[in-house]
């Protein structure tokens, strides 16, 4: 099969080839997916740098672990009718060498979910990480509540996005930083209510002052180390910061505010999502497809031969929405 993969670390020209690697044969328990499209995400690139929270512990790598296609072949214990089934698929580069950057992955049946009538497989490709981490941030921990103030940082990003929408469907009142006049009108079109930018304004004060000093149950966080200083003086009492990113390894948290206004912190990565959680999550996701519910934002697609292209196209964050490879 075509494949594009790295033998060793380091920038995405220097490393990234594109070659024939051998057909994968899907185990017992498996499925083998006829890749129509392949995901990249952030941690896609901190892997293959070496810069994320997991090392990588094998000698060849096919990156991506969000993709979507057609199932082509099963392996034992597998009902043969899901041979031709759309899906999507999660986790297929995580404790595993060869993600979806390929023309065919294998993976553990229950990772590749039957994708809806109607949703393309450039959507379905990034539903892994960023509809999956949006979800959990929206609903870890009790869930957003209707009517409850919610700031969503990052509210044009591939994660922030989906936030804003499944946020602002329960019935949460949206407040979105951005950095750009075309995020904020892409944040709007979301769902947000109220779009800060970063840069320009003083977030924490036009936070407590479109709130009228009431501030937010829940902060989805894109930026833990660039943000703490001043999150915890937006938090209502008892809030709760949904922490998925950080641009720096770590960030100094004030304990003073944050014991007296009994604020939670919960950190969360999708790759390690608890089981019960990610099937509610899936769930609610194909709930949401069947009705039409979500738009998705697809900044760019690139032919598999121009992988590092769509690796520099994440490194730099300058598109707004998700990049897809198709093989
Ligand atoms: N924990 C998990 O499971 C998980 C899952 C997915 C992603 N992530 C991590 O989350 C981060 C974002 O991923 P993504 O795919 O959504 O990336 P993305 O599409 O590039 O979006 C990131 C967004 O964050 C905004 N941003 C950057 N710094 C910010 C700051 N200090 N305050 C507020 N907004 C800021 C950017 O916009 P502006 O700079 O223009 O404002 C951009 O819109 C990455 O670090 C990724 O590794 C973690």
């Amino acid at each position: 099969m075509r494949a594009a993969f790295y033998e060793k670390l380091g920038s995405a020209r220097d490393v990234l080839q594109v070659g024939t690697l051998p057909d994968p044969s899907p185990m017992a328990g498996e499925v083998r997916v006829k890749i129509a499209a392949s995901g990249v995400n952030p941690s896609d690139v901190k892997m293959r740098t070496g810069t994320g929270s997991a090392a990588s512990q094998f000698p060849r790598i096919v990156p991506h672990s969000d993709g979507a296609g057609i199932i082509d072949q099963v392996g034992a214990g597998v009902p043969q009718a899901r041979i031709g089934e759309r899906v999507w698929v999660w986790n297929a580069r995580w404790n595993r060498p060869f993600g979806t950057a390929a023309e065919f992955v294998t993976l553990p049946a229950e990772q590749a979910v039957k994708l809806p009538d109607g949703t393309d497989f450039a959507a379905g490709a990034c539903f892994g990480i960023p509809a999956l981490t949006a979800w959990q941030g929206v609903e870890t921990d009790g869930g957003v509540q209707q009517g409850d103030w919610v700031l969503v940082n990052g509210g044009a990003g591939a994660v922030g996005h989906y936030a804003v929408q499944m946020a602002a469907r329960k019935g949460a009142r949206v407040i979105a930083t951005v950095s750009s006049a075309a995020k904020a009108a892409h944040a709007r079109a979301a769902g947000a209510e109220i779009v800060v930018d970063r840069k320009q304004e003083d977030v924490a004060a036009r936070i407590r002052h479109v709130t009228h000093g009431k501030c937010v149950a829940r902060a989805i966080e894109v930026d833990f180390s660039g943000n703490i200083e001043w999150l915890p003086s937006v938090m209502a009492d008892y809030g709760l910061i949904a922490i998925y990113g950080s641009s720096q390894r770590e960030g100094m948290v004030q304990f003073g505010p944050s014991i007296l206004s009994n604020i939670g912190y919960r950190f969360f990565i999708v790759y390690n999502q608890p089981p019960a959680l990610r099937a509610r999550a899936i769930a609610d996701l194909t709930h949401l497809l069947q009705e039409g519910r979500l738009k998705h934002s697809i900044a760019a697609t690139f032919p598999l031969s121009d992988i590092a292209a769509a690796h520099e196209a994440v490194e730099n964050g300058r598109m707004m929405g998700n990049i897809v490879v198709t093989p």
